[in-house]
């Protein structure tokens, strides 16, 4: 199985990049995480759409998308809601051209998000649900993992310095592959 583990966060030292990181190390051994970031992505402006087209960026991040089983959605949270560079890329993404119409209408989707703050995205998180709803995403809302007080969450070398959230991060991505397994049987 192939997901990719998408960062809303351009920040070098990102925790939410360094979450995608850890959730690909921690996702089941059949499962193969892509860690892809929004960097590359302009913002969003139908002018241009209409006479260049979707960004060389967007295209390549869509084709990945579709190449996947599944989208994990690693999303900071900025004034309680989804952070606008992480909106404007899944904007971008939702835009249909020639070559690939939709990429979100029944895909898997999972969602996490590390903050520095008590609450670990949980109202970023929220903010999301009406945008799948939208998109018509297959949301799996079987596992909620917040990331709370994320600058003594990882260690020097990025890993998670837990051992309680490592294992929150394995049962959450184990829990997430089973439900693609379980939307998309192999033949
Ligand atoms: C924040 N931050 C923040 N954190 C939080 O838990 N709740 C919030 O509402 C906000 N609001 C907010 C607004 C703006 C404009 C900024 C720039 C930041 C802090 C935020 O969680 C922190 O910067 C994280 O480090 C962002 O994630 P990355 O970049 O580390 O992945």
């Amino acid at each position: 199985m192939k997901l990719i583990a998408l960062s809303g966060s351009l920040r070098h030292g990102s925790f939410n990049t360094k979450l995608a990181h850890e959730a690909a190390r921690l996702a089941p051994e059949d499962v193969h995480v892509t860690v892809e970031t929004i960097h590359g992505i302009p913002l969003y402006d139908a002018d241009a759409e209409v006479q260049e087209g979707l960004p060389e960026r967007v295209t390549a991040l869509k084709n990945a998308i579709m190449a996947a089983d599944g989208l994990l959605l690693v999303t900071p949270e900025y004034n309680n809601s989804i952070p606008g560079v992480f909106k404007n890329a899944i904007d971008w993404l939702s835009r249909p051209d020639a070559d690939i119409k939709r990429v979100f209408g029944g895909r898997p989707v999972a969602l996490t998000g590390a903050s520095p703050g008590g609450f670990g995205t949980i109202l970023s998180q929220n903010a999301w649900l009406p945008v799948f709803r939208t998109l018509k995403v297959n949301f799996w809302s079987g596992g909620r993992l917040l990331v709370s007080r994320a600058q003594g969450a990882f260690g020097e070398s990025g890993t998670l310095a837990n051992p309680a959230t490592e294992e929150q991060l394995k049962t959450f991505m184990a829990g997430f592959a089973a439900f693609i397994r379980m939307a998309q049987p192999e033949p």
